[in-house]
Parts: C-alpha cells; sequence; structure tokens
C-alpha cells in the first residue's frame, strides 16, 4: 500500500524563495464582504500583511489550476510573520514559480499568533467551524469543483474535521460541521501532524490541566496504555488505547480527506519528538494515506518548509 522513502533534506530544497506577501487580494475582499463572509475576518487585518494570502489580482482573472487551500499549525500565520513563524511563504513562492498565481493559492490566519498562548488552543467549533467557511468561500470564489489541501501540524488535525464534517464535541461548546467535503477535496496532504495525538501531553492532560491543547476531549492526549508512551514494547501491542475523543472519531470516520492523501513527517521532528511515534505507531500517519514520506532531518517547520518540491509533487501526480 505505502512505500518508505528516506530522503535528505537537502536534496529537496535547491531553489531561490520569492517573498511573499499578503494580505487576501482586494478582489477577494470584496467578494467576501459582498456574499455574506465579512464577520470571519478571514483577511486577518490584525495580524498585518502576514495574516491572508490569495484571489485574483484582477476581476475575471482565469483560474486554470486547481485551488489550493493552506491551514498551518498552533501559533503559525498564514504566510511567514517573522522566523520562527514562517507560514506557507516557502510552497507558496514555489508554487508561483511553478506557474501558479496567487488567484489559486489560498491561506488564512487562525487563532491569535500569540506565541504563549500555544497551549490555549484546541480543536475547537469555532476554529474548525470558521476554516469551514474558508473553504466553502474559496470554493465558491473561484468557481472550482474541487481545491486541494496542504496542511500543517495542528492544521492538519482541523482541516481533517473540516472536510470530514459531523458533529463536534468541544470543550467550551458542541457543534456541528456540516455534511462532508471529500468530493471537493483531490489531493490532501498532511505535514507532521498528531492524529493519534502527542506523548507528552499524557502527563500535561493530568498535571496541567490548564494546557487545553492536551486536553482529552478535542486537545492531543495519546492515552494511557501499559507502559510508556515513547518507550513502546511490542507485549504492548494489542492493547485498546483511548485517546483524545476529536482525535478517536476522526481516525474512525470513513469520509476521505481527499481522493488521494498523502502524509509526510520527519524522524528529527523537535515538537513532536520521539521520531513522530506514538505507542508504537507513526502520530503523523493519516490513516487514509495513499503513500507517505519519511524525512531523517528535518524540524518540526522544515518538514513544511523544506517539503515544497514533495508537496508540489504530490499535488501534480494527481493533476495529470
Ligand atoms: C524565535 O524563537 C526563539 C526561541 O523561542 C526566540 O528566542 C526568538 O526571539 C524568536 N524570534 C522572533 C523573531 O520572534
Ligand atoms: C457535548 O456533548 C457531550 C456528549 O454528548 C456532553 O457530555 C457535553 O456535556 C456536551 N458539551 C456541552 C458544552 O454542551
Ligand atoms: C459524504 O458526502 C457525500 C456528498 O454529500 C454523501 O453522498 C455521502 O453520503 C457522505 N458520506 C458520509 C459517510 O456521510
Ligand atoms: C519511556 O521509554 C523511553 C524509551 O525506552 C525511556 O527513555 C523513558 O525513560 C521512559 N519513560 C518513562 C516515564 O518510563
Ligand atoms: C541534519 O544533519 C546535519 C549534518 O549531519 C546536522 O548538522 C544538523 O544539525 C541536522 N539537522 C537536524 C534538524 O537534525
Amino acid at each position: 500500500m505505502v512505500s518508505l522513502q528516506m530522503l535528505l533534506s537537502t536534496l529537496t530544497f535547491g531553489f531561490v524563495a520569492t517573498t511573499v506577501v499578503g494580505p487576501i487580494s482586494k478582489d477577494f475582499k470584496t467578494w467576501l464582504n459582498s456574499y455574506g463572509y465579512q464577520d470571519y475576518n478571514f483577511d486577518r487585518s490584525d495580524i498585518g500583511a502576514s495574516g491572508s494570502y490569495g484571489g485574483r489580482q484582477t476581476a475575471n482573472e482565469a483560474i486554470s489550476h486547481r485551488p489550493i487551500i493552506f491551514i498551518h499549525g498552533n501559533s503559525d500565520t498564514a504566510v511567514a510573520s517573522n522566523s520562527n513563524f514562517t507560514g506557507w511563504s516557502a510552497s507558496i513562492s514555489y508554487f508561483l514559480q511553478n506557474g501558479y498565481t496567487p488567484a489559486e493559492l489560498y491561506a488564512t490566519t487562525w487563532g491569535d499568533n500569540v506565541l504563549n498562548h500555544f497551549a490555549l488552543r484546541t480543536h475547537d467549533c469555532e476554529t474548525v467551524q470558521r476554516l469551514r467557511k474558508f473553504f466553502e468561500a474559496v470554493l465558491k470564489y473561484t468557481n472550482a469543483d474541487v481545491v486541494d489541501v496542504i496542511s500543517h501540524s495542528m492544521g492538519v488535525t482541523l482541516a481533517r474535521k473540516v472536510i470530514k464534517g459531523g458533529n463536534l464535541q468541544g470543550t467550551d461548546k458542541n457543534c456541528s460541521i456540516g455534511a462532508n467535503l471529500s468530493n471537493k477535496v483531490n489531493v490532501f496532504i498532511g505535514i507532521a501532524g498528531a492524529n493519534y495525538g502527542l506523548c507528552l501531553c499524557n502527563d500535561i492532560a493530568a498535571a496541567m490541566p490548564e494546557y487545553l491543547t492536551c486536553n482529552t476531549v478535542n486537545g492531543f492526549w495519546s492515552g494511557r496504555g501499559n507502559g510508556n508512551c515513547t518507550g513502546f514494547s511490542p507485549e504492548n501491542i494489542g492493547q485498546k488505547i483511548k485517546y483524545s475523543e476529536y482525535l478517536m472519531d476522526l481516525n474512525a470516520n470513513p469520509n476521505l480527506e481527499g481522493q488521494k492523501v498523502y502524509s509526510m513527517w520527519s524522524k528529527a521532528d523537535d515538537l513532536i519528538t520521539n521520531g513522530c511515534d506514538v505507542w508504537g505507531r507513526s502520530t503523523a500517519l493519516i490513516p487514509t494515506s495513499n503513500d507517505f514520506v519519511v524525512f531523517s532531518n528535518l524540524t518540526h517547520m522544515e518538514s513544511k518548509d523544506s517539503t515544497v518540491r514533495t508537496q508540489f509533487e504530490f499535488i501534480s501526480k494527481k493533476s495529470s
């Protein structure tokens, strides 16, 4: 089913990036305002130019590629806001250099971009419903039958829910996300997601409930089993470990994230740690994946910024 490629990061990043400047275009913003999306603040003017990206430069500009929607991770922004939060600048730059236009590449910031709020962000109704509206707006605005999606880190587990739809049980409230969008997504790429949670969340969830990001309902709790999450041993295989209800629900939901699903991660991920293994399996491997790529030597952010060629190849594979 899947092939394992161990690639060197240095082989995948060999171009000079052009500066990517947000926010969304005037044309897109005007369209959003006139189609009832003004309250969702998709341009994220509070963050400045890094808050969003995409849209036609002139009215009626043609769109020839399948549009791509990018969903960033916890604390990040749509495009680079500083050297730590690089957003989707590297990917957008690469796609622009390979024939895409800004009218075919879309991103909005979710969350407040305050670094020390990272531990407060969860897969909550407000975030998932807002991103769902963004998907709907891009589909309508571009008039596309289908889009491609590239997601990173917490953006992977947010975007998967946006597409799978259904009910969301949050720590704050419960809500419905709507019907699945499986047939509206062609290629789905999930980079360094924590689909089975994070081992570091297990102790935190018990000891520091204020770290909502790790909570057992809609956070990254990876569950308790016999032994230890990172030191998984063969005798634990087969044990039924209950982890975050949100993540269990996502992984059990049969709706596809796209017609082709690809996962990517790095054994040197400094945020997920432990080679991305959680209870003996890769937390970054989306269960519905058609294929995956494992890098040996990339940090959590480099897994997004230094793999643009692989992202492009996965998208183009299905395009042709
Ligand atoms: C990036 O993160 C490091 C480590 O947390 C911090 O020392 C540095 O000030 C940050 N840089 C910016 C531009 O925020
Ligand atoms: C959400 O649904 C769950 C399961 O039905 C329920 O236990 C919980 O109280 C609900 N939460 C809220 C905030 O209504
Ligand atoms: C997913 O959505 C499609 C199209 O709306 C629908 O036909 C299908 O029944 C849905 N699948 C599930 C499992 O909900
Ligand atoms: C879990 O296993 C890892 C790897 O074997 C080991 O380094 C670590 O100390 C263990 N942690 C606990 C809490 O036992
Ligand atoms: C990748 O490998 C190089 C050379 O071995 C090393 O200097 C660098 O620290 C490594 N980077 C990461 C993120 O592990």
